[in-house]
């Protein structure tokens, strides 16, 4: 059996993809390797949402070609969100044999059997219907605990900054039964949570005759797969994330208490620049009514230094804005243009790079320390905790995350990967809470 090694990079969705792809070439015959020595296939499922990323991934493209070169008959392929941006330089470059994006998986059994030297082949055809809904993913995280479903593909979204709509196509929803059926499948696996995968979760919506099926909706019925698993979801967006969302969450005590909720930025004029369809005030009444129907939840969220123009005061509005919510940990990158989009069409990205780094380390260092006050907020509270598997530092504890989110360490050598266990919590770091068992 030919063997198959991929290597993933970019968001969870494209982890969740790979575990699509690997099951649809198991059913062509191909066996997953983790030893990329033994591959005769070797894949990068690709990330371009910044250029960064992009970068790393050409520097793989070289390393996969002198194995190619050292070893007759391997194939490289690439595939994932790089593949319509970047098709044409990587065939020029004569180091592939296969591209193919996001919505061609299914292809690929009949892409790999034509490909071979000289002969490269290509599918970046974006679908308006491809869900793999049917489709049972290969696992591929290590704990056992934690699987990722994906309810909807694409996006229809079109924030200035953004490749993804153009990287994944447009927003699609995947029928709800297949959803819950993927959940209730893994959970007589062994695994205890499930995080529902989309770029805006909460414009999911499913349609059949007169039957309609909201993301509120999909949350509860996946809620009722079992008590005993706990439900997870990203990313909301703060001008879709409804009520009704969070009174469900309220309702289901195994759908956690934590919703990212990127905000980008502090400043309308920012937000408007970016084509985000909330202003900060907006994004606050959201903050307050989350507090206000969950107390206790965990709040994090993304965000962008040195948009185009941005200046000073907008950067301050940013920062101002982090002090005033108090996220627990936040994703901070400097903003990278992106070839094709709104933004790199129409606004010059004007900001040095010196001036993103400063912003970027400047929300960086407030993070941190809005991180540490609301780790320590959590000192002396109890939680239970999903045992995800052992501490990394230390053997002889577990690790494993509260509600909220937050990974809580503590000693114990009893539980097992998939216990729910009581906690208290005695100290923390900025991104731990430290606890004994309660
Ligand atoms: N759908 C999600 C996130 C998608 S990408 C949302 O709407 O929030 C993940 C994060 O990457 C974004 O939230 C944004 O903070 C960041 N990002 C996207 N494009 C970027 C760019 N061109 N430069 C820097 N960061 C970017
Ligand atoms: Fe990109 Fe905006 Fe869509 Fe998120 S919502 S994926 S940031 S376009
Ligand atoms: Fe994800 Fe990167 Fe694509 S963030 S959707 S893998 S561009």
């Amino acid at each position: 059996m030919p063997k198959l090694y991929i290597e993933t990079y970019g968001c969870q969705m494209n982890v969740n993809d790979t575990e699509v792809i690997f099951s649809i070439l198991a059913g062509a015959g191909y066996e997953r390797t983790e030893e990329i020595g033994e591959a005769d296939v070797i894949m990068a499922n690709t990330c371009s949402v910044r250029d960064n990323a992009e970068q790393r991934i050409w520097g793989r493209v070289e390393q996969f070609h002198a194995r190619r070169a050292a070893k007759p008959g391997l194939l490289v392929g690439i595939v994932g969100c790089m593949a319509e941006r970047l098709k044409d330089a990587l065939l020029d470059s004569g180091k592939v044999d296969l591209v193919a994006g996001p919505d061609a998986y299914r292809r690929l059994p009949a892409l790999l059997a034509a490909a071979g030297p000289g002969h490269p082949q290509i599918d970046v055809e974006l679908s308006r219907e491809e869900t793999y809904a049917e489709i049972r993913p290969v696992r591929i995280d290590k704990n056992g605990v934690s699987a990722f479903i994906s309810i909807m593909r694409g996006c229809n979204n079109v924030c200035s900054y953004c490749v993804v709509p153009y990287t994944r196509g447009v927003e699609r929803s995947r029928e709800p039964s297949t959803i819950v059926r993927e959940a209730c499948d893994v959970f007589r696996r062994g695994y205890r949570e499930v995080t529902l995968l989309g770029q805006n979760v909460d414009s999911y919506c499913w349609k059949d005759g007169d039957q309609r099926v909201d993301f509120a909706r999909l949350l509860e019925m996946v809620a009722q797969v079992s008590p005993e698993l706990r439900v997870r979801f990203a990313t909301s967006n703060p001008q879709d994330i409804s009520d009704e969302v969070l009174y469900t969450m309220a309702r289901h005590e195994n759908i956690c208490k934590h919703i990212h909720l990127p905000v980008q930025s502090g400043s309308d004029r920012m937000l408007e620049k970016m084509r985000r369809r909330y202003t900060r005030a907006g994004y606050l009444e959201r903050v307050a009514k989350i507090r206000e129907i969950l107390p206790g939840c965990g709040l994090t969220t993304d965000v962008i230094a040195g948009f185009c123009s941005e200046t000073e005061e907008d950067h301050a509005l940013t920062l101002s804005l982090f002090e005033e919510v108090g996220f627990d940990t936040a994703f901070m990158f400097q903003y990278s243009e992106r070839p094709g989009t709104l933004a790199a069409r129409r606004y010059p990205d004007d900001v040095p790079p010196e001036t993103k780094t400063r912003r970027l380390n400047e929300i960086i260092a407030l993070q941190n320390r809005l991180s540490l006050e609301s780790y320590r907020a959590d000192v002396g509270k109890r939680f239970s905790v999903l045992v995800e598997g052992p501490s990394k530092r230390n053997p002889d504890e577990l690790c494993g995350r509260a509600s909220n989110n937050k990974m809580c360490v503590f000693p114990d050598r009893i539980h097992k990967p998939g216990d729910y266990v009581d906690v208290l919590v005695t100290d923390c770091t900025s991104a731990t809470l430290l606890c004994e068992l309660a």
